[in-house]
């Protein structure tokens, strides 16, 4: 994609349900630079870069089986470290928003690790952390990068016991809330890596789908098969085979 050698692919609880219908009119918007989207490797949107057109591509083939399954839900994660759940996500998310009967959440749920908000160069000082440990409202930690349709519920410092809140009953009514308001929307949850921690596993219940991403050359073929098993009961979206060589560019489904 944004480098040389390698391409994208081809490859709720407290606060009432008026509570986070305000937080969405009420978020906190701001333009990030477009130099710092591109240093991060950040889709604009508006460019006619081959990045943005495959991203586009992988949207459009997520969106409709999201759309004939009726699935409003898709969880990104992968086997290993860095192997590009993070900026698949946020690609997606941006593709996703350029479909303008769709909006998108992008939840960051690698709490152990966030890093949705420092892609847009942006440090926040309460993250999703903060709504289930400290009741932060969620109008305090949601922001708007600039770019339309699009909305972030980063976090912030890493937590150690991730994986209960990840399963507790407020994520889980967090969940349903969010989906249940809005018709048109997709909510893309970032997620940590399947072999590594717990925090995929427990979470990937409440969620319609998931994406899983491999990096090309560095995900072993056990990883990506032990993956699989761990996630058999979800609806396992499809594979993106990230950073990929030419030879290899292709998505499975
Ligand atoms: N398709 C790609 N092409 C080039 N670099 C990529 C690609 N996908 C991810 N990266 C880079 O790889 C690193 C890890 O990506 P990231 O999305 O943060 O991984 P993860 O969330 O899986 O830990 C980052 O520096 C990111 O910019
Ligand atoms: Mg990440």
């Amino acid at each position: 994609m944004t480098n040389s050698n390698s391409s994208v692919i081809s490859h709720l609880i407290p606060g009432s349900l008026s509570e986070l219908q305000i937080k969405y009119t009420q978020t906190e918007s701001f333009k990030v630079p477009h130099s710092e989207l591109i240093k991060s490797r950040v889709i604009t949107g508006n460019d006619k870069s081959v990045s943005t057109a495959e991203y586009k591509m992988l949207r459009t083939r997520i969106s409709r089986l999201m759309k004939v399954n009726g699935w409003s839900t898709l969880a990104v994660t992968s086997p290993g470290q860095s192997e590009g759940k993070t900026l698949t996500s946020i690609n997606l998310a941006i593709s996703m928003s350029m479909e303008v009967d769709q909006s998108v959440l992008l939840v960051d749920l690698d709490l152990k690790k966030p890093s949705i908000a420092k892609k847009f160069n942006c440090y926040p000082s309460a993250g999703i952390s903060d709504y289930f440990l400290s009741d932060v409202p969620l109008s305090d930690i949601l922001f708007n990068p600039g770019i339309e349709r699009f909305i972030i519920l980063p976090g912030n410092e890493r937590i150690v016991n991730s994986s209960e809140i990840l399963s507790s009953l407020k994520m889980i009514q967090l969940v349903e809330e969010m989906k249940m308001r809005y018709a048109r929307r997709r909510i893309i949850f970032d997620l940590p890596p399947v072999l590594i921690t717990d925090d995929a596993l427990a979470f990937s219940p409440y969620v319609d789908a998931i994406l899983l991403v491999v990096e090309d050359g560095k995900t072993k073929k056990n990883e990506l098969t032990k993956a699989v098993d761990l996630l058999k009961s979800s609806n396992i979206l499809g594979i993106v085979v990230n950073k990929a060589k030419a030879q290899n560019q292709e998505i499975y489904y």
